[in-house]
């Protein structure tokens, strides 16, 4: 191919890849260019190139997507998160719905009608979970996001992803850092205390927030505590978190409690959840209601049903259909959302989930063989999709109805083609938007025995 780095390729963007990042070709071959959206013609600069694919940079816009929309606030400075912000909302969400029917086609050979994408009335302030690294600029305190592959801040305002009070909480910690003068993180020396600000925001506006340093000992950190309680409205706790590693995780493994009350208490529907510093919780709770309400609807539970719960995390989805079945058992490998799970149960007098630690590829043959059989499961796995042994129980087994959760519809797609082999129709697929102006995907769909072509 006759590309080499450091051309100008002129083209059209007809595609995202599942990062976000504008897709054009150049006879034949895919050109991944960041910061471009569909409907683009641009001049790419090529930064890369491999056997079957180029990536790029913009070098300009010739014309600018006929589907590129403004904003009243500087969508630059949200950072490269949301790589789809630009284009218009509506045409996300068709995006997203083709992007579903092309993997399920392509690699399942699923050829099934895709609901239109369930997106959100308002597609902003969703985000009830950030962690925003501090630095400094000219010797005042900035909060922001890291610049790609960058050690440098990029300083944020406003970010209008996350709920307001999450702004007035970020300035009121700049403003404590620049009175006291405290020492921020330097992520290319490791040096310095104050690293990152985590802000957990619950359905009533109340907050959890969560000092990452590197050691214990940070100066007047009680006047913090004042500042945010007499500025920020809501503060229902303070955390210190201590983070000595260079990793790219953002908490360590200590929290010191510093203020308020222990927990946040969240809710999806009726459901009730206390979260800790530490938990895991959707981060959009809205979408999340829509997702789970759907995944009730293809459950169709009824009295007498057993259904498994597979990668059942804090037990969300068990907890949402329990009331409409019999028993609901879950399996989960993380240890500590089993437990979460389990005191879930407790706090919303669920009595007939209970939960259980381990792999899902594992224990389900397990317990099918122990005889704790079930005519109904749902499948909610990572990225990664389900691992094949669990597939073949699954088979196995024949539960009448499958729901399977899916964030990564290759993943989906993989796995619903080896369920189509074995005797399931695919009954419907519901994307929804659990992460606007992202590549992001949250797919559930339904599977129905088809007894005709079972063997
Ligand atoms: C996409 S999350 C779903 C969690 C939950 N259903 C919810 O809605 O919050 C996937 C979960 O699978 C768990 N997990 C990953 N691999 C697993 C395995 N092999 N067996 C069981 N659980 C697993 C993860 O810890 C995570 O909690």
């Amino acid at each position: 191919m006759n590309i080499n780095i450091g051309d100008l390729i002129e083209g059209e963007i007809i595609d995202f890849t599942h990062e976000g990042n504008g897709v054009m070709k150049h006879e034949g071959l895919p050109i991944f260019v960041e910061e471009a959206l569909i409907g683009d013609v641009v001049r790419t600069k090529i930064i890369g190139v491999k056997k079957s694919f180029a990536t790029g940079v913009v070098d300009s816009i010739v014309k600018p997507s006929p589907d590129r929309v403004e904003y009243r606030f500087d969508i630059e400075a949200l950072g490269g998160g949301v790589p789809l912000i630009g284009y218009s909302y509506e045409k996300q969400l068709e995006w997203k719905r083709r992007k579903v029917r092309q993997d399920l086609l392509r690699i399942g050979g699923i050829d099934v009608k895709v609901n239109p994408v369930i997106g959100m009335g308002y597609p902003f302030r969703y985000r009830n979970h950030s962690q925003v690294p501090l630095g400094k600029v000219e010797g005042r305190a900035v909060t922001g996001y890291y610049l790609r592959k960058s050690s440098e801040i990029v300083p944020m305002e406003e970010d209008h992803l996350q709920p307001e009070v999450a702004d007035q909480i970020l300035r009121t910690v700049r403003s404590w850092v620049d009175r006291y003068d405290i020492s921020v993180y330097d992520r290319n020396s490791g040096e310095g205390i104050l690293r990152h600000v985590g802000i957990r925001t619950n359905e009533n506006n109340e907050s959890m927030v969560i000092l990452v340093t590197t050691f214990s000992q940070i100066p007047n950190k009680f006047q913090l505590v004042h500042m945010l309680v007499r500025e920020c409205p809501g503060i229902a706790s303070v955390y210190q978190n201590i983070n000595p590693m260079s990793s790219r995780f953002t908490y360590g493994r200590e929290y010191i409690h510093l203020f308020g009350k222990e927990k946040l208490t969240d809710y999806i529907g009726d459901l009730q959840f206390e979260i800790s510093p530490d938990s895991f919780f959707q981060i959009n709770r809205q979408q999340v209601k829509v997702l789970y309400g759907k995944a009730r609807e293809y459950l169709e539970g009824e009295k007498d049903d057993i259904v498994y719960d597979l990668y059942s995390g804090i037990g969300t989805i068990s907890l949402f259909v329990a009331g409409d079945v019999n028993r609901v058992i879950g399996i989960e490998s993380v240890k500590s959302a089993v437990k979460n799970a389990n005191e879930n149960a407790s706090l919303n007098n669920v009595a007939n989930a209970e939960f259980h630690y381990g792999k899902a590829e594992d224990l389900f043959p397990q317990m099918i063989g122990n005889g704790v059989r079930a005519n109904k499961i749902i499948l909610d796995p990572p990225r990664k999709g389900c691992d094949k042994e669990l597939i073949n129980a699954i088979i196995e087994l024949k539960p009448e109805r499958i729901v399977y959760v899916s964030c990564n519809p290759s993943t989906l797609a993989r796995d619903l083609k080896l369920l189509v082999e074995s005797g399931y129709m695919v009954g419907e697929v519901q994307p929804v938007d659990m992460f606007p102006h992202t590549a992001h995907v949250e797919v559930v769909s339904l599977l129905v025995i088809n007894k005709d072509h079972l063997y």
